[in-house]
């Protein structure tokens, strides 16, 4: 225990000893005791006197010090006050102070960390900027977007863009004064990559500076997806329109051609017609490709559940298109392995697939070269089919988009084949629904693989 100091330990004894030391000298005065007793009197009270001074004293330093421990956010063990009258309360009354100034502390910290996981909880970034534009709160997602040094700088060296810089000054402008003006802004606009996003952002002012200072949110909403989503839908049906007004305009003008100037033509007429027949064919495919791909987009998302024997499937598609091979001078080979298990799946979907890749096969295809269709297991739960040509191949770079609508790497070549452009993106569709997986090998001037991976049947 540290010592109490002499000044206070000296004025402490003496305000305790005057009254006894001013009534035992009054009474020698006043001869109603001797030298001698008064001496001894004097001597026998500083001496108990001290001992209390020093007991008393004591006790203080040590409430002092408890009510000092409690400050420093300690739970300090209650001292013993006996010597110091009703300090023992009070030390008792400041423990309970405390106790409950730490209980709101908790309870106010608590609050404070759910309402930072409600922030970060959110899926979009947001970002809080004081009236300055300094950034002084930001959630996870703003965090992984912006990196981590986000806090007490200047929201421009985090966005370049212009106009959102605009639109937060005119937001924070009015907050001091001109309150008629719009309180929120949405601001579209590119972040630079990789990888590129286009983005939305919702600036908002608040009512009153929050407590850090936040004067505005400003919440970003990444919609890349929407907007390439958007570019396609626009895209897909700026493409079907193309592809069916080609043979409606053909159509349109042989008509024309029989009305005029071949009405009595009876050898064009005949040829016409047969083109006529043709075009009125590839429109018919093209509606039926674009039908079927709608209706599998509807239900894309239930999974089949039917245990299907691929070897079935592929039987059937194999004799569908053998006098297909036949004419264009390719064989046609089918390997199963034995105990292959069955897929999960849809019969005829699958045998739309398989039709469809087949088909490219034969068509792609060099003559006098053999087109293999093999299914195999593979790992424990799945299966695979592959079809093999030894065709032209695809080069690398049309790979990734080969299952887009439309997408060809020689549009007249596939159109002058009969080919829609839609094949694949039917089959991708109807493999996603299956929750597969098609792999696309090839090299140019050798072949293509294409490989449907299913979920096998227990
Ligand atoms: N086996 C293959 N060999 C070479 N190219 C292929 C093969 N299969 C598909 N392709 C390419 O992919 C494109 C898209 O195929 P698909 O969607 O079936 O359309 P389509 O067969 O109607 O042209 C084809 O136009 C062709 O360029
Ligand atoms: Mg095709």
């Amino acid at each position: 225990m540290e010592p109490v100091p002499l000044r206070r330990y000296l004025a402490a004894n003496a305000v305790a000893l005057a009254p006894s030391f001013a009534g035992l000298l009054i009474l020698y005065w006043s001869g109603y005791l001797a030298g001698r007793p008064t001496l001894f009197a004097m001597a026998g009270i500083a001496v108990v006197t001290v001992l209390l001074v020093q007991r008393y004293l004591g006790s203080l330093a040590r409430f002092a010090r408890f009510v000092g421990e409690l400050s420093d956010e300690r739970e300090p063990v209650m001292p013993r006050l006996s010597f110091a009258p009703a300090t023992e309360e009070l030390a008792t009354a400041a423990a309970q102070l405390s106790a409950g100034w730490r209980r709101q502390r908790a309870s106010i910290d608590n609050l404070a960390a759910s309402a930072q996981a409600i922030v970060d909880g959110l899926p979009d970034p947001l970002i809080a900027v004081d009236r300055s534009r300094r950034i002084v709160r930001t959630n996870l997602a703003a965090r992984d977007l912006l990196g981590r040094a986000g806090a007490e700088r200047d929201l421009s060296t985090m966005f370049r863009q212009p106009q959102l810089l605009a639109a937060i000054d005119g937001l924070l402008e009015t907050a001091d004064g001109n309150f008629t003006s719009a309180d929120q802004a949405v601001v579209d606009f590119m972040l630079p990559g990789p990888p590129e996003l286009d983005v939305v952002a919702h600036v908002r002012r608040l009512p009153r500076a929050a407590a850090d200072g936040s004067l505005a949110l400003i919440v970003l909403h990444d919609t890349t997806a929407l907007r390439r989503a958007e570019r396609m839908r626009a895209d897909f049906v700026a493409n079907a329109s193309h592809e069916l007004k080609t043979p409606i305009a053909g159509l349109a003008g042989f008509i024309e051609t029989l009305r005029g100037p071949a009405r009595d033509d009876t050898a064009a007429r005949e040829r016409f017609l047969g083109i006529m027949a043709e075009q009125a064919d590839r429109m018919r495919r093209l509606v039926d490709d674009l039908l079927m791909l709608s209706r599998i987009e509807q239900h894309e998302h239930a999974r089949p559940d039917t245990a299907i024997e691929i070897d079935r499937v592929l039987k059937g598609v194999l004799d569908l298109l053998q006098l297909k091979a036949g004419s264009r001078k390719v064989a046609l080979e089918l390997s199963v392995e034995p105990d292959l298990p069955a897929a999960v799946g849809d019969y005829d979907e699958l045998t739309i697939v398989f039709q469809n890749l087949v088909d490219n096969a034969l068509k792609y295809a060099k003559p006098n070269t053999t087109v293999r269709v093999s299914a195999r297991p593979m790992g424990r739960d799945r299966i695979a089919v592959a079809v093999a040509d030894e065709g032209d191949g695809i080069p690398a770079n049309h790979l990734p988009r080969l299952t887009e609508r439309f997408y060809r790497v020689d549009a007249a070549r596939s159109r002058q084949l009969g080919g829609t452009g839609l094949g694949l993106a039917i089959v991708k569709h109807i493999v996603n629904r299956h929750r597969g997986r098609l792999d696309i090998q090839s090299t140019p001037g050798k072949g293509s693989t294409f490989t449907v991976m299913l979920p096998a049947a227990d």
